[in-house]
């Protein structure tokens, strides 16, 4: 069975979904900027004011390249992953990806409070950054073959939503699990 790989904007809920999904699965959790984090011992917001966003992207890249050759993981890539057309390459080798997202209120409620974990949302008016990356970022996230509202329901239905999908598409084994 192959990876499933959770895309979105940021604040779109791929980290709270992902673990829940995982647990429905049995499969292994991959949040990609804890990974950066943990292979590089810094926070995101140090990596991108020390080393700088290129650094990051770079970093993003390296560690698409390594899970690539896996399978049976679950992983909540950062918002800015698959702008990158190699990373897309590399991740739907082995990959379904699955879109999530949320009204831009929903998006900006949430993102709310968590603003330092997150540089390119950092500084400046909130409403106006989220909404101009949004605008940005318009179709990036349609490579997904299926998409999920997550501003509709908990992150526990949200992928109960994915689950069924997967089975549906027999993407599972017969016990469900992959
Ligand atoms: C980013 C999203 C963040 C993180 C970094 C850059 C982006 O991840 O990777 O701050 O470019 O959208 P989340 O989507 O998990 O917030």
């Amino acid at each position: 069975m192959r990876n499933v790989v959770l895309i979105g904007f940021m604040g779109t809920g791929k980290t709270a979904v992902g673990k829940r999904l995982a647990r429905l699965l049995g499969w292994e959790f991959i949040d990609t900027d804890a990974e950066i984090e943990r292979l590089t011992g810094k926070s995101i917001a140090r990596l991108f004011t020390e080393d700088g966003e290129i650094r990051f992207r770079s970093e993003e890249n390296l560690l698409c390249r390594r899970l690539a050759g896996r399978e049976r993981l679950v992983i909540a890539t950062g918002g800015g992953m698959v702008l990158n057309p190699e990373n897309v390459a590399l991740l739907g080798q082995n990959g379904v990806f699955i879109k999530l997202y949320a009204d831009p209120e929903v998006i900006i409620s949430r993102l709310k409070g968590k603003r330092r974990e997150r540089p390119l949302i950092g500084k400046g008016d909130l409403r106006e950054r989220v909404l101009t990356l949004l605008k940005e970022r318009e179709g990036a996230y349609d490579i997904a073959e299926f998409a999920v509202d997550t501003g509709k329901q908990s992150p526990e239905e949200s992928a109960q939503i994915i689950y069924q999908y997967l089975k549906e598409k027999s993407y599972l084994d017969e016990d469900g699990q992959g």
